[in-house]
């Protein structure tokens, strides 16, 4: 059974959560304590997976009881609950915790953010993941000039001037950047042509999600394996982030979702340019093998690795410190059931997505496995929407 620590100095929310959480006392064992020093007492005893914790309180607050346990616990999850608006906003882009939860706290929520937190720690902790991993000679790093826009956009006085500034210090960037821009793909209707304008017209948030792609596939130029395109692989992910913000705008997801959802889709398959650059042999046996048996890509993998893209790719953005939906929405992309999820999420935009991208790929060429998890869709009470959603993200003409 899984432990988790409530921590509130309010003894009426305790009683309130205690009572929510009260159907699920079978699955996890639960603790309620009323200050971060009591909760320091029961993760030094270990066997601690989730710390959930208020942040205003006196004595210790949330926030020093995450830094503190985040340091000395590394493995727990953290989640945040915040009060007012926007008291949880500065914490956010930081990555004290893990998930934030609006208070009055949603049980619903809280008991599956719980179980996903807890299912993608055990993924990414897997041996056999982290075997294949740790024989990758090149770990790509974090993009600096991303390293750079984060501070920027989180910092108090951000402006788009600035963000267009940091960009403008690389010109390889500017020109790439412009070029998507003015591609038929983003549908503007003007040209543009300086980044303060491309930064205005598309925002900040999606300027740092083609930051981090470009530059992290920038790191795998070398990259040289018949039968397998370096650009090729930018393109679906180009195409599967558009349709994935399509899909969460389709379902009046929140901006930041969007976001996710579209920064989830073009990196969803950095985990087969990490696999194909440091492996070319083995990859070489992966194409072989998927043609031969028309497998998917990563049903070839799982053979001869014994681990797919998705997870190597999601364990590569959990180390460069990617938000968690990000992350989930990778590591799950193939098999979004597996995620025990049971809500709309950016996964759910990026799996539908991708199978979009994909079959379109594939149109007049040989049929494909179907590769949509309708059981998946089901459990959300979405798939009456998929007829919807794959027409959103056709081309209107
Ligand atoms: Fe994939
Ligand atoms: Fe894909």
């Amino acid at each position: 059974m899984r432990t988790v620590v409530f921590v509130d100095d309010m003894p009426e929310v305790l009683r309130m959560l205690q009572r929510t959480l009260d159907p699920i006392k079978g699955e996890w064992d639960m603790r309620f304590v009323g200050s971060a020093s009591e909760a320091l007492a029961v993760l030094e005893q270990g066997a601690v997976d989730v710390l959930a914790t208020d942040l205003l309180m006196p004595g210790m607050d949330g926030l020093q009881l995450l830094k503190e346990a985040k340091v000395r616990y590394p493995m727990v999850v953290r989640i945040a609950f915040s009060g007012q608006q926007g008291q949880g906003l500065g914490l956010r882009s930081t990555d004290l915790a893990h998930q934030f939860l609006e208070k009055p706290i949603d049980a619903e929520r809280l008991r599956s953010i719980m179980a996903r937190a807890c299912g993608l720690r055990a993924l990414l902790a897997d041996d056999q993941l982290r075997t294949v991993v740790t024989n990758l000679k090149n770990l790509p790093s974090l993009p600096a000039l991303y390293q750079e826009l984060m501070n920027e956009i989180h910092s108090r006085d951000a402006s788009l001037k600035k963000v267009a500034k940091i960009i403008g210090k690389d010109m390889a960037m500017v020109t790439k950047i412009l070029q998507l821009v003015n591609s038929a793909f983003f549908g503007l209707r003007t040209t543009v042509s300086n980044p303060e304008q491309a930064v205005a017209l598309l925002g900040s948030d999606t300027i740092r999600a083609l930051v981090l792609s470009m530059q992290a596939f920038s790191q795998f130029d070398g990259v040289a394996l018949p039968g397998f395109s370096l650009n090729a692989l930018w393109q679906h992910g180009l195409k599967t982030s558009g349709f994935a913000k399509v899909i969460a705008q389709q379902e009046q997801a929140p901006q930041a979702m969007v976001d996710e959802a579209f920064t989830a889709g073009l990196l969803h398959d950095i985990g087969l340019l990490l696999l194909a650059s440091n492996k070319p042999e083995d990859y070489q046996r992966v194409l072989k093998l998927q043609k031969d048996n028309a497998l998917l890509d990563w049903q070839a993998e799982q053979e001869i690795f014994g681990v797919t893209h998705a997870e190597v790719g999601a364990y590569l953005l959990s180390l460069w410190g990617v938000g968690e939906a990000i992350v989930e929405s990778v590591a799950f992309h193939h098999r979004p059931s597996a995620c025990g999820d049971s809500v709309f999420s950016p996964l759910t935009a990026v799996h539908v997505a991708n199978a979009i991208a994909e079959s379109e790929n594939s149109a007049g060429g040989e049929s494909r496995p179907v590769q949509i998890d309708e059981a998946y869709l089901t459990k959300l009470g979405k798939l009456d929407q998929l007829a919807a959603w794959k027409g959103a993200c056709q081309p209107d003409e």
